[in-house]
C-alpha cells in the first residue's frame, strides 16, 4: 500500500520487464528488431529499462522523433503522414531512417534527405482491426500508398518499405495469413529492400500467445525475401503494467450508486470515450456490488464503468483503473482544469518514485 497523493498513473517495472522479456526473445529467436511506437507510450522515465530489450524508437511527428533521439537512443525511426520542410530539415539531423507516407511527400523531400535510409509506406489493402477508426484499410485511406506500380518505380529511391496494417491483432493464423499475402503481393519488391517494417497492432505480449510459431513466421520471412523485418509495438510493450490510482470523492444515487472519483475518463483515459470502451479495475476486485464509476469532470458521458464489487465503495476509498499506460498517458488533456494525475513508477527494487506531478501553472501555460 502506498500513501503518494491521487490521482497518479503507477508504472510497474516489474510487469514491464514481463513484457520486454518476450520482445528481446523474439529479437533473439527471429532476428526481428523492436522499435517503440511513441504514439502509444511516450513517458520517458522508464526508457532506461526499454532501452535494455528494444532497438530504438519510431514516431508520428517531429517531435515524437526528437523525444525518441534524445530519451531513448538507439535507432530512430522517423514517419508522418506529412512531413513539412522544417520537420524534415530538422529530424535529418538525428533520425536513421525517414519513413514517407507518399510517393509525393518522397520525391518532395527526398533531395534534402539525401544519404538517409529511406522508406516509403504500403498500404497493403488488408488490415486486422476492430474498430473502422483505427483501420488502415478503410475506405478511401491515406495510410500508405496502394497502387503496387507508383511503389515499384520508387523503389531505386528507398530501402526499405512499412506495412502497418493490424490493431490489437492477437490472431497468430490471420497474421500469418496476411504475411503470405504480402509476400506474395510484394515479394519482388521485398528482394530489392534491405529492411521491412510490420509495423504494430501485434498483441505478441498476450497470455498464451503463439511466440514461438510468430518466431517462426518471421524468421521464415526475413530469410525468403533477405529484409531485415521490424516491429513497431506500442501497446504490446506496456499492456498491463500501469494503473490510475484514484480516490473516492462522493457516492450519489441514481437508481444505481455512482462513485466519483477524483479523475476523468475524457481528461485521463481518453481512448476508453474515443472507443466507447470499458476500462477494468484492479481494484476492488469483483463481487456482489454493483457501483458505477463516474469521472468528476462536468461531461455526462464521464463514466468508467458500472462494475460489481467485492466491497461497496464509499467516500475516501481507493479504486485503481486497469491497464493505464497504451494511447492513455500520452492523450491526457486538461479538460474542465481537472487536477492532472502525477506519474509514478514502481521501479525493479520495488521501491516507489513520484517522477512528475502536476499544478496549476501546468494547466495555465497549457494555453495563454
Ligand atoms: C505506423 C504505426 N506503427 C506502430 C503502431 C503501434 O501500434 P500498437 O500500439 O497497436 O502496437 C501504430 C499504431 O497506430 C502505427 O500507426
Amino acid at each position: 500500500m502506498t500513501h503518494l497523493k491521487t490521482p497518479y498513473y503507477l508504472i510497474d517495472e516489474r510487469k514491464l520487464k514481463k513484457n520486454l522479456e518476450v520482445i528481446a526473445k523474439i529479437r533473439e529467436d527471429s532476428g526481428a528488431k523492436s522499435v517503440l511506437a511513441l504514439k502509444c507510450f511516450s513517458t520517458w522515465c522508464v526508457f532506461p529499462l526499454m532501452r535494455k530489450y528494444m532497438d530504438g524508437t519510431t514516431s508520428s511527428s517531429l517531435f515524437e522523433a526528437r523525444l525518441g533521439h534524445e530519451k531513448f537512443g538507439k535507432e530512430t525511426h522517423a514517419f508522418s503522414v506529412g512531413y513539412s520542410r522544417e520537420d524534415i530539415m530538422e529530424m535529418r539531423k538525428f533520425a536513421d531512417k525517414i519513413i514517407f507516407n507518399s510517393t509525393s511527400q518522397l520525391e518532395m523531400f527526398r533531395d534534402d534527405v539525401k544519404g538517409l535510409k529511406l522508406g516509403l509506406r504500403v498500404n497493403p489493402g488488408i488490415s486486422y482491426s476492430h474498430f473502422d477508426l483505427a483501420d488502415p484499410a478503410r475506405k478511401y485511406s491515406r495510410l500508405g500508398v496502394l497502387d503496387k506500380k507508383k511503389v515499384m518505380e520508387m523503389a531505386p529511391l528507398i530501402s526499405g518499405v512499412m506495412f502497418h496494417f493490424n490493431c490489437e491483432n492477437d490472431d497468430f493464423a490471420n497474421l500469418a495469413k496476411s504475411m503470405d499475402y504480402i509476400g506474395e503481393k510484394y515479394g519482388s519488391l521485398l528482394k530489392k529492400m534491405q529492411w521491412m517494417s510490420l509495423g504494430g497492432g501485434l498483441f505478441f505480449t498476450k497470455k498464451g500467445y503463439p511466440v514461438k510459431e510468430f518466431c517462426l513466421k518471421m524468421k521464415e520471412f526475413s530469410g525468403k525475401y533477405g529484409v531485415q523485418i521490424y516491429l513497431e509495438p506500442g501497446e504490446a510493450a506496456i499492456t498491463q503494467t500501469t494503473e490510475l490510482v484514484t480516490t473516492v470523492l462522493d457516492v450519489v444515487h441514481n437508481k444505481i450508486d455512482i462513485a466519483i472519483i477524483d479523475a476523468s475518463l475524457e481528461a485521463h483515459t481518453l481512448d476508453h470515450l474515443i472507443y466507447r470502451t470499458t476500462p477494468r479495475l484492479s481494484s476492488p476486485v469483483p463481487g456482489p456490488h454493483k457501483f458505477m464509476v463516474a469521472g468528476r469532470s462536468c461531461l455526462a458521458g464521464d463514466v468508467f464503468g458500472t462494475h460489481k464489487l467485492k466491497r461497496p465503495l464509499k467516500v475516501g476509498d481507493e479504486v485503481r483503473i486497469a491497464d493505464a499506460a497504451g494511447y492513455t498517458m500520452v492523450k491526457k488533456n486538461w479538460f474542465n482544469g481537472v487536477m492532472m494525475p502525477s506519474i509514478a513508477v514502481r521501479r525493479l527494487s520495488g521501491k516507489i518514485e513520484v517522477v512528475r506531478k502536476f499544478g496549476y501553472e501546468d494547466f495555465r501555460d497549457n494555453l495563454s
